[in-house]
């Protein structure tokens, strides 16, 4: 209207009839205004400074040379000298001196802990648990190698394979199946569990005498680590567990120690040292295994 002070931007159409149709100028209100330009402004310093826009081959770089990328380079390469300390010191120190030292221990089992996770747990069970049969439990005090640093070192090393021969006659032993129920009964008493009497004492012969049971189980039936053979310590390395302690590899029940004494048993343990020759492609170095092997000795068995 003509009486409304308006700003307009001077566009005009139809004025012949005094109603002239005018465009409108709103301007914006002069704080949105300057805000607006500082964003603006903003904008172009931050593409000067950091890294902005793609171009062919890459993109605009900003003069700071700033990257997220180098961020967190730097950060690793930080957090692997914080480690390294303790890795060259680890890899310096003896197994026992690592265990005489509370800090260095800490940090050792605590790498141990989370390589476990990773390798072993599949086989063993969460923190050595494990309860499925075939494979060691490993928190307890029950050790078919040896609970010793050394042992425990060796056995992730290099590995591990038990062997009970098989002794039916059918499976290629040189006993009968009587005479492996009279074995499995003899078995059954060692860990005071009741057996016919008469078919435990034939058994006893026989693990003692023609079946050679005692050569590698021992004279009392402890296994190659606990037990002796006439008098002489035996081999660790034999693997043959404790029969007296109530702690299966492959099961206690009646059914399974038949099975086991008639057809034998075969069990391996990986090799995980580099020097091992074995190539399961996710060989450990020597500081590894060594955690490793701190790490399961403190699991509660360790001697
Ligand atoms: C593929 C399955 C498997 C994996 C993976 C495995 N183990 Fe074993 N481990 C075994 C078996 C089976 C035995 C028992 C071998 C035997 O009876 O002769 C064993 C035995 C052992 C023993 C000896 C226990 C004793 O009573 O003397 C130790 C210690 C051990 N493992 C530690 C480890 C560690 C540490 C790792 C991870 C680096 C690992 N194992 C990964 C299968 C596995
Ligand atoms: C050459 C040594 C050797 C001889 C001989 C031998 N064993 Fe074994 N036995 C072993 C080994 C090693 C194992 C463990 C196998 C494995 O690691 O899977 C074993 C395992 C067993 C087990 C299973 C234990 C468990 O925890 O599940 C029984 C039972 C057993 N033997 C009984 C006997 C009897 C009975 C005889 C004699 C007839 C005998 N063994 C002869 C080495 C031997």
């Amino acid at each position: 209207m003509a009486d409304k002070q308006v700003e307009t931007t001077g566009h005009q159409w139809d004025d012949e009839e005094g109603f002239p149709l005018q465009e409108f100028n709103n301007p914006l209100p002069r704080w949105w205004l300057y805000s607006f330009y500082a964003t603006i402004l903003f904008a172009v310093i931050y593409w000067i400074l950091y890294p902005a826009w793609p171009i062919p081959g890459g993109f605009t770089k900003g003069v700071l040379g700033w990257s997220q990328y180098q961020e967190l380079q730097k950060e690793m390469t930080d957090a692997q000298s914080a480690r390294k300390v303790f890795d060259d010191r680890l890899s310096a120190a003896s197994l026992e001196e690592i265990a005489a030292n509370p800090q260095l221990l800490a940090y050792a089992k605590a790498g141990g802990r989370a390589l476990f996770a990773n390798q072993c747990a599949g086989c063993h069970g969460t923190e050595g648990s494990g309860t499925t049969q075939g494979f060691p439990i490993l928190v307890d005090d029950d050790w078919l190698y040896g609970g010793t640093l050394q042992e425990i070192y060796a056995t992730i090393a290099n590995g591990r394979s038990g062997t009970m021969p098989p002794h039916l006659q059918a499976a290629g032993g040189a006993f009968s199946e009587a005479q492996v129920n009279d074995l499995a009964d003899f078995v059954l008493t060692l860990s005071n569990r009741p057996a016919d009497k008469a078919a435990a004492e034939r058994g006893k012969a026989l693990f003692m005498g023609d079946a050679g049971c005692h050569l590698c189980h021992g004279d009392h039936g402890r296994g190659s680590v606990l037990d002796t053979l006439g008098g002489q310590p035996l081999d660790h390395n034999t693997g043959a567990p404790n029969l007296t302690d109530g702690i299966w590899l492959h099961g206690g029940d009646r059914a399974t120690i038949v099975q086991t004494i008639a057809r034998g048993r075969a069990s391996k343990m990986p090799a995980w040292g580099v020097d091992s020759g074995e190539s399961l492609g996710r060989n450990l170095g020597p500081l590894a295994v060594k955690q490793l092997a701190l790490y399961v000795h403190g699991l509660g068995g360790g001697k």
